[in-house]
């Protein structure tokens, strides 16, 4: 790789503090970091990445297996020996004038059975110390490795060689030429062109979910964009349940929720072990246990405050990177949404002068941090545990202004697959892409599954098949809207009132109404304490079916599943046209009558 990519040097990490420090110094020195205040913001630094690379690149990801048809319809696929050869003339002295980082990484616990090694190569410190909060990093996992273990190669260039002399920018990356691309055959990672996020940190995405997803197939597991939350009752009972949203729709807020203060005096309790990705195995006694493969939070940081998500904000006090989001004139970080007034004068994500009549957000709006999973005051004590957790309940859900109610629970096993399968979100600034159309994003894996969507269906329903007691299927929406534009539920912290019917339901002990769609809450089946502005008209609003809405919404399932039409399970079918019956057969305008008074 070094004859390839003609580096300067080459820089082994060993994961150490002291290489920590050295590394972030050296970032500041380059002016890619800005210190931030120490009294305010402990050590802890600012990124400010070029205005062309803020997020994926959804567009230039490719699945190169052996066949288009094992990429499926969803995925861009190339040839893989076409692919490898642009690969190899881009990456031909790609390092110029820069140092290679080599960076062993174990996604999950060193050593656990559900564990795999990574080593990405990259001409980027930036990813070097990001990849130091957000895995297991450096010689430990070379030990693990030993002379011939397996490992996923990751290959990594910001794509801007040096001529000598030429003076760097702060932000190296190719403006124009990105290429995300993974060898699921070979299970091999290329990325060159950006820095950011997905595209950049190896092991997260291009890792953790589309090589991970294709090993998962191969292997019978699962590999899901999924947080893991722990739920303790009142009593010392403790559920494990797993959330699949898209990206920017709430898996951090939801991992690190902080229930409303009638249940936190009861002694109810949340606890994180992932906000972003499962690894889930069945025991051999068939339950189901899950790992979050990663040791940090790369995280959205507009929206994210005190009132909205307290865990997070203690999280990131300190000892934290932040990208893209704006500096006060006292060296802290600032965005929309977070407390306080808005200070008169910032400088915005890009380094720019703002005040608040300014028509520019401050903070770009999928700028985020990333800092360490062990600073979370509420990290579940089993995060860290190499046999994961035992999982109950799967819970998926979009960013959807109408149509889906709040909650509902699938029939079973193969309905809630079809729930997972259909699922749609409004797209979010967290891809690079239009924003706030309805898209299918199924399991919420659109932009992560390694392979053909519908053989991602049929896995699943064949894992289901396996196991002797699956864990219950749920879906929400905290995002409904009124006529006005609204949202009609409070959500945050609220939505531990669905989560804590959802636990009741994996141990039978909640009630349910039959609806078209699956099993839903009555008023009075969830615990409305200490909630105000929210009546029983509100509710049966938010949980009402629209048939003009689920006509359409089953059309668009129908478009899915005719683009995945050479594989798709005949289940998918089946239980398309058993909804639609059922909603055929209920009043137009379905809602739950009020509770009896
Ligand atoms: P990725 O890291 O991109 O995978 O996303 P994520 O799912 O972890 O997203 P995150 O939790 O960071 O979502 C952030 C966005 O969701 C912000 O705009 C929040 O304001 C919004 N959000 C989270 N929970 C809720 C909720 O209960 N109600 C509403 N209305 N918005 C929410
Ligand atoms: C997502 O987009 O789902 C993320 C952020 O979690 S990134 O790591 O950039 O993909
Ligand atoms: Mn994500």
């Amino acid at each position: 790789m070094v004859a390839l990519c003609e580096p300067t040097d080459v820089h082994w990490c060993d994961g150490s503090e002291e290489e920590y420090q050295l590394l972030t110094q050296r970032l500041v020195d380059a002016g890619t970091f800005i210190k931030l205040n120490d009294e305010l913001r402990p050590a802890s630094f600012l990124a400010r990445s070029d205005p062309s690379d803020v997020a994926r690149v959804e567009d230039r990801t490719y699945i190169c297996s052996r066949t288009a048809q094992d990429a499926g319809p969803t995925n861009n696929w190339m040839d893989p020996a076409e692919m490898k050869g642009i690969l190899g003339g881009l990456f031909q002295g790609s390092m110029r004038g820069r140092t290679m980082y080599v960076i062993p990484f174990s996604m999950g616990p060193l050593g656990s059975p559900i564990a795999q090694i990574g080593v990405e190569i990259s001409d980027s410190a930036y990813v070097a110390v990001n990849m130091k909060i957000m895995t297991r990093m450096g010689s430990a996992v070379l030990d693990v490795l030993g002379a011939d273990g397996a490992f996923v190669p990751c290959m990594h260039t910001v794509g801007a060689p040096l001529e000598p002399g030429q003076q760097d920018v702060t932000w190296p990356c190719n403006p124009t030429v990105k290429y995300i691309v993974h060898f699921p055959e070979e299970r091999s990672i290329w990325s060159y062109g950006s820095g950011y996020g997905g595209n950049a940190l190896l092991g997260k995405k291009c890792l953790a979910l589309r090589i991970a997803s294709t090993m998962a197939r191969d292997e019978g597991w699962l590999a899901e964009h999924m947080l893991i939350m722990g739920v303790t009752e009142p009593d010392g009972t403790k559920t494990y349940v797993a959330a699949a949203f898209p990206s920017a729709c709430g898996k951090t807020n939801f991992a690190m929720i902080e229930p409303p203060e009638s249940f936190a005096a009861a002694g109810w309790k949340v606890t994180t072990v992932g906000d972003d990705i499962a690894w889930i195995k069945a025991a051999a006694d068939g339950t189901l246990h899950a790992i979050n493969p990663e040791a940090g939070y790369f995280g959205v940081a507009p929206g994210t405050s005190m009132s909205t998500n307290p865990s997070a904000m203690a999280t990131i006090r300190a000892n934290t990177i932040f990208t893209n989001v704006a500096l006060t004139d006292d060296g802290d970080v600032w965005w929309e949404g977070i407390d306080g007034d808005v200070p008169a004068h910032l400088l915005d994500w890009k380094g720019n002068d703002w005040t608040p009549s300014s028509d520019q957000k401050a903070a770009h709006p999928n700028s985020r941090f990333t800092a360490p999973a062990v600073q979370n005051p509420v990290v579940d004590p089993e995060w860290d545990n190499p046999a994961g957790v035992k999982i109950s309940a799967f819970v998926f859900g979009g960013r959807r202004s109408g149509t889906m109610p709040l909650v509902h629970q699938s029939f079973n096993w193969a309905h809630g697959v079809y729930l997972a399968a259909t699922m749609g979100s409004e797209t979010t600034a967290a891809a690079f892409g239009e924003q706030g159309i309805v898209r299918r994003d199924p399991f919420a894996m659109l932009p992560f599954a390694g392979y053909h969507m519908a053989d991602y269906f049929n896995h699943w329903l064949s894992f289901g098949r396996s196991i002797e007691n699956p864990p219950r299927i749920f879906g929400v929406n905290w995002f409904r809207r009124d006529a006005e534009g609204r949202f009609v539920w409070p959500g945050f912290g609220e939505n531990m009132r669905v989560l804590q019917w959802i636990v009741a339901r994996t141990q039978g002990r909640a009630n349910g109404l039959e609806s078209p769609i699956g099993w839903m809450p009555r008023f009075h089946d969830l615990d409305w304490a200490g909630l105000e502005d929210f009546s029983e008209a509100d509710y049966l609003h938010a949980m009402s079916l629209d048939r003009d809405d689920w006509d359409k919404e089953i059309l668009s399932h129908d478009e899915l599943f005719i683009r995945l039409n050479d594989r798709i399970p005949r289940e998918m079918i089946a239980i398309r046209d058993l909804t639609l019956s059922a909603l055929w057969r209920s009043p137009h305008h379905w809602e739950m009558n009020p509770d009896p008074t």
